[in-house]
């Protein structure tokens, strides 16, 4: 077993701000050395491989060649889309568009890791000045697992991927093919702060008595209950706190169009 090969995964990062990989290196279980020396084969990620340049587009297309049919393709970060020009975001001369559609024509199926990659995220938020379109948009012949958030959190990151190599077949998604095990419930019906919502009580202000109290978030514009994610039970930075518990509305990040959603201060 310890000779059996391990699966190849390529990992393409257009229009990204590195913080998905960033949370990806944060997961303890399993950490992002077991994931990557025991369970899969990164045969390409501009951030974790040691090779560059040509050696680097040589290694994705290894991998395609060597593994047809088998590979699975990570992205995160947006792409900009068939429309856009081309220029605005090339890796080796190539188009995000046209290394996205050429790497996952042979692929199992996809991973779009973080919201840009699910759901257009920053990139696409008003104006939207390079057309960029998510993974979903533009992939419609192979399976695509969505893994959303602003980052994710890093063991859903690590845990999906984990999930779809051992089992080898998807795990059950919701309407936006996010797997059901992570965003099947809402960050409201599984927040701490929720009895003081369901009574009533409110911070008004960041500082006010409610605010000191642990009171509910909702008029500072908490988007907890439009929002499905893992954070109230999974939490962030090996399970320490979250935002809510940090004094924070949620953001809404995990959902569609968040950037342009009134997340960001706009309370209710
Ligand atoms: Fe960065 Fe957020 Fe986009 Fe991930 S989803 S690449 S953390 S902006
Ligand atoms: Fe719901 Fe947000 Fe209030 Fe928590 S803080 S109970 S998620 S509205
Ligand atoms: Fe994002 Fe809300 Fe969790 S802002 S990190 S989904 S608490």
């Amino acid at each position: 077993l310890e000779k059996a090969k391990r699966p190849s995964v390529i990992w393409l990062s257009f229009q990204e701000c590195t913080g998905c990989t960033e949370s990806l290196t944060r997961s303890h279980a399993p950490t992002l050395e077991d994931l990557i020396l025991d369970v899969i084969s990164l045969d390409y990620h501009h951030t974790l491989q040691a090779a560059a340049g040509d050696a680097a587009e040589h290694a994705r297309e290894e991998a395609m060649a060597a593994n047809p049919g088998e590979y699975l393709v990570i992205v995160d970060g947006s792409i900009p889309g068939p429309k856009a020009n081309p220029g605005f975001s090339t890796v080796a001369g190539h188009s995000n568009y046209a290394m996205l559609m050429e790497t996952v024509e042979n692929a199992a199926a996809v991973i779009a890791v973080g919201s840009c990659a699910t759901f257009g995220g920053l990139p696409a938020a008003n104006p939207n000045p390079t057309g960029a379109m998510s993974v979903m948009d533009l992939v419609k012949n192979k399976p695509v697992i969505n893994v959303s958030g602003c980052p994710p959190i890093p063991m859903v990151i690590t845990g999906v991927i984990a999930h779809y190599l051992t089992f080898g077949r998807l795990p059950e998604l919701d309407a936006y093919n996010r797997p059901m095990a992570f965003y099947g419930q809402s960050i409201h019906d599984r927040c701490y702060r929720r009895p003081f919502y369901d009574r009533g009580l409110f911070a008004k202000t960041f500082d006010d008595e409610g605010a000191r109290l642990g009171w509910c978030l909702y008029e500072l514009g908490c988007k907890g209950p439009t929002t499905y994610n893992a954070c109230a039970t999974m939490r962030w930075n090996d399970g320490t706190s979250w935002p809510v518990e940090a004094g924070h509305p949620c953001l809404g990040c995990s959902e569609p169009k968040f950037w342009d959603a009134g997340g960001f201060y706009n309370a209710v």
